[in-house]
This record gives C-alpha cells, sequence and structure tokens, in this order.
C-alpha cells in the first residue's frame, strides 16, 4: 500500500514547551487513520504542521512524496490536502450549498461546475437537509457534514478531521463514521482526531496515540486495545475492549 504521508522525527517546540517531540509516522493511501490522546498531547499541533500552519522545529514531512517541511499552507489545498478546524469556521449568512461551493472555486471560475461539484460533495456526505437552507439553521448533524463537505469541495486526496464529531450523540456520531466511510470510498485518505474511543476503534485502520507529545503506541484498533501502555496511559484499567 502507498504513502501518501511520511513524518520524520517530527518535533514542535512553542518556547519553552515541547507540542509534539520527535513523532515518526505513516499514513497510507486510502486508509482511515485515528490521532487520538489526552488534551494538550499535541495532536492538533501535528495536524497544524501536515497543513503547514505551522513548520516543524525539526524534521520532515512529505506528502505524496513531495517534501513539505516549509510549504507554505495556501498551496496545501491545491497540492492534495484539505482540513476541519477544531474551532469551526463560522458558515455566515449563506446557504448549505454557497458554503459548499466556496471551496470548490479552488479549480474552477465556472459557476455551474463549481455548483455541480458542491451538490455532488453534498451527496457524498449525505446532507439531509434542503441545500439553499440556511447554513446555521441546520441539525447538529449537518452541520457537522457540512464542515466535512467544506473541505471536501477542494477535491483532496487526504483530509484532515480534527474532533469533527464533538458535541454529537451516539447517534449521529455513527452517522458521520458512515460518511467519513463513503468518504474514504470515494478514494479520499483520512486522518482524524477525536475522543470518543469506542467511534475510533470502529472507524479506523490504524491508530496512533500521542502522549504528552509523542507517540505511545501506533497500530490497528485490535493492537493498541490490547497494549498495556495505551491501556494505563490513556485508554484505562475499565477500557473494555471486548465490546470492539
Ligand atoms: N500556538 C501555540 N503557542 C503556544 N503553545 C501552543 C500552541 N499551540 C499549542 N500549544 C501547546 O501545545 C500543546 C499541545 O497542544 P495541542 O493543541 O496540539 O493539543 P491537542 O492534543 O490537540 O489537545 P486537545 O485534545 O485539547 O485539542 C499544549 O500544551 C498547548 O498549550
Ligand atoms: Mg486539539
Amino acid at each position: 500500500m502507498s504513502v501518501i504521508v511520511k513524518m520524520e522525527h517530527v518535533t514542535k517546540q512553542f518556547g519553552g514547551l515541547t507540542a509534539v517531540n520527535d513523532f515518526s509516522g505513516e499514513i497510507e493511501k486510502n486508509a482511515i487513520v485515528g490521532l487520538i490522546g489526552p488534551n494538550g498531547a499535541g495532536k492538533t499541533t501535528l495536524f497544524n504542521m501536515i497543513a503547514n500552519y505551522y513548520h516543524p522545529t525539526s524534521g520532515k514531512i512529505y506528502f505524496k512524496d513531495q517534501d513539505i517541511t516549509e510549504a507554505r499552507t495556501e498551496d496545501m489545498a491545491r497540492m492534495g490536502l484539505a482540513r476541519t478546524f477544531q474551532v469551526t469556521k463560522p458558515f455566515g449568512d449563506m446557504t448549505v450549498l454557497q458554503n459548499i461551493m466556496v471551496g470548490a472555486f479552488l479549480h474552477t471560475t465556472n459557476a455551474r461546475q463549481v455548483e455541480q461539484k458542491a451538490r455532488e460533495v453534498a451527496g457524498l456526505v449525505g446532507m439531509t437537509c434542503d441545500l439553499d437552507m440556511i447554513a446555521n439553521n441546520t441539525t447538529t448533524v449537518d452541520k457537522k457534514k457540512l464542515e466535512i463537505a467544506r473541505a471536501l469541495a477542494v477535491g483532496p486526496e487526504l483530509i484532515l478531521l480534527d474532533e469533527v464529531m464533538a458535541g454529537c450523540n451516539p447517534q449521529e456520531k455513527l452517522e458521520l463514521v458512515d460518511t467519513c466511510r463513503k468518504v474514504r470510498d470515494a478514494g479520499v485518505t483520512i486522518l482524524i482526531i477525536e475522543h470518543d474511543i469506542k467511534t475510533i476503534m470502529s472507524l479506523c485502520d490504524k491508530i496512533y496515540i500521542l502522549h504528552r507529545g509523542e507517540k505511545l503506541v501506533e497500530g490497528t484498533p485490535e493492537q493498541v486495545a490490547n497494549d498495556k501502555r495505551a491501556i494505563s496511559a490513556y485508554l484505562g484499567e475499565d477500557f473494555d475492549n471486548a465490546e470492539n
């Protein structure tokens, strides 16, 4: 299986604080990879380095075999990377369709093509509301799908989802798991940050646990669930892996 992202000994310091320490890892093309760990573990910082919001203090990051360690964030969408934000960006007074169309203008200025692309993406994520509805008036789960749709509209090969399921109930999470699977089946690789262990275990092909900026464990959901370090540092003794 080919690799879409490769990180080698990536470290990020903010002043005296080491947010990510010597992280190495790979994201296989067409996989769903989970990034989990306690608050402040460095998950979003890792995303920000892949998206080139920040550059690493040291280490290398490759995207589709190209060294992107020092690339500009504004070039990443064109290279095939899109993301959602942990602190979500407002939808404004625009409709659902208009919100999705914004991203689709990256590749063409032909309004008909842009609208067509936006409608296609809305279908892929499974938006249930009328696409002409004001985005702020939609349900929680449609707002989450819209976050994903806005990112997908730029036509990425890799999408980074930062706690896109936060604030959702179990039923809504199941729906979003289904959305992620459909997105992956459409050929988009996914790296997802999520605190709900059950959700991440059911969704991901591979999981990284970050702990105090360092990679604690890497493996399949089953490997991670049975790892003693993962259980003692993060999953907890009462984590019932038989459930998963
Ligand atoms: N721009 C910044 N400047 C200074 N420190 C930062 C910055 N961004 C993150 N940090 C610090 O780096 C550490 C890792 O933060 P990060 O946001 O990556 O964690 P996280 O794993 O995403 O946590 P959470 O689950 O709460 O979102 C924290 O100690 C945080 O305070
Ligand atoms: Mg975060």
